[in-house]
């Protein structure tokens, strides 16, 4: 690690894991610039498929742009929350935790601008192998190569993502993923110059926090992990 980097009390791995929850409220300060390197370079320390690295992280400052990306977050928001709200409350939410939600989703619409800094992780585009270019047996599954592709289209970004959450946690920041955006995802790279090969996965507003840090509350394992065959419980009595 670059000796220039600030330090900052240690915390432990876990406990950034069950703290980093989403923050959507910002003090005005901006966030030192050795701060935003040291994110940017947790975030390069992740996998990407192959190793290619295709990523880019736009780092947007200028109030202006901000203000722009706002603008077009809460536009896309509004047509969000038409599809949240047809759809039923996660079940194992209550409703006071599911209007906490609704609540501070519903306060970055209006707020992402006020975020000093608004990171914006982005992919290049890898066209695939002509299909010729193949050996036979490969050829036969092509169709489903390239909707394998489209399926993990993020695979190699959000693993980043998820360090920036934990290294701004680390710091003393908040951050949240948002992908709103991705509805209108041509006119943000607009305004922000980006070229056409190029995807946006998201907009990470980045700041001191107005909020606490966790804690998250989640399902628990045993509700959410089956053990060898699904549907079989974990933890597995049976093989202890
Ligand atoms: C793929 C993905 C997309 C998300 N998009 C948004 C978004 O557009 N706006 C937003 O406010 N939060 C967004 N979130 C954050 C989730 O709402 C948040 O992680 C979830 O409510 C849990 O919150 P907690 O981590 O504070 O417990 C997104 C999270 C993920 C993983």
């Amino acid at each position: 690690m670059p000796a220039s980097f600030p330090t900052q009390p240690a915390i432990g791995l876990f406990e950034a894991i069950y703290t980093a929850r989403s923050l959507r409220h910002f003090k005005p300060d901006p966030v030192p610039p050795a701060l935003i390197e040291r994110v940017l370079d947790a975030a390069i320390r992740a996998s990407s498929g192959g190793n290619t690295q295709h990523w880019t992280f736009l780092v947007v400052r200028d109030a202006e742009k901000r203000r722009q990306l706002g603008a077009l977050y809460r536009q896309a928001s509004d047509y969000q929350s038409a599809v949240y709200a047809a759809r039923p409350k996660p079940e194992h939410l209550s409703e006071a935790q599911y209007g906490q939600f609704l609540a501070n989703s519903g306060y970055l619409w209006d707020h992402m601008a006020d975020a000093p800094v608004i990171l914006v992780p982005c992919l290049a585009r890898r066209e695939p192998p002509e299909r010729t270019s193949l050996p036979e047996v490969v050829q036969a599954r092509y169709a489903d190569h390239l909707a394998n592709v489209q399926r993990i289209s993020g695979s190699s970004i959000y693993p980043a993502i998820q360090n920036v959450i934990l290294a701004c946690r680390a710091l003393g920041l908040g951050t949240v993923i948002t992908t709103n955006h991705i509805l209108l995802e041509n006119e943000v790279k607009a305004v922000l110059g980006i070229p056409e090969h190029i995807a946006t996965f998201a907009l990470m507003p980045i700041g001191y926090p107005t909020r606490k840090y966790g804690p998250l509350t989640r399902k628990p394992v045993a509700e959410v992990t089956f053990a060898d065959t699904w549907g079989n419980p974990w933890p597995d009595t049976a093989a202890s």
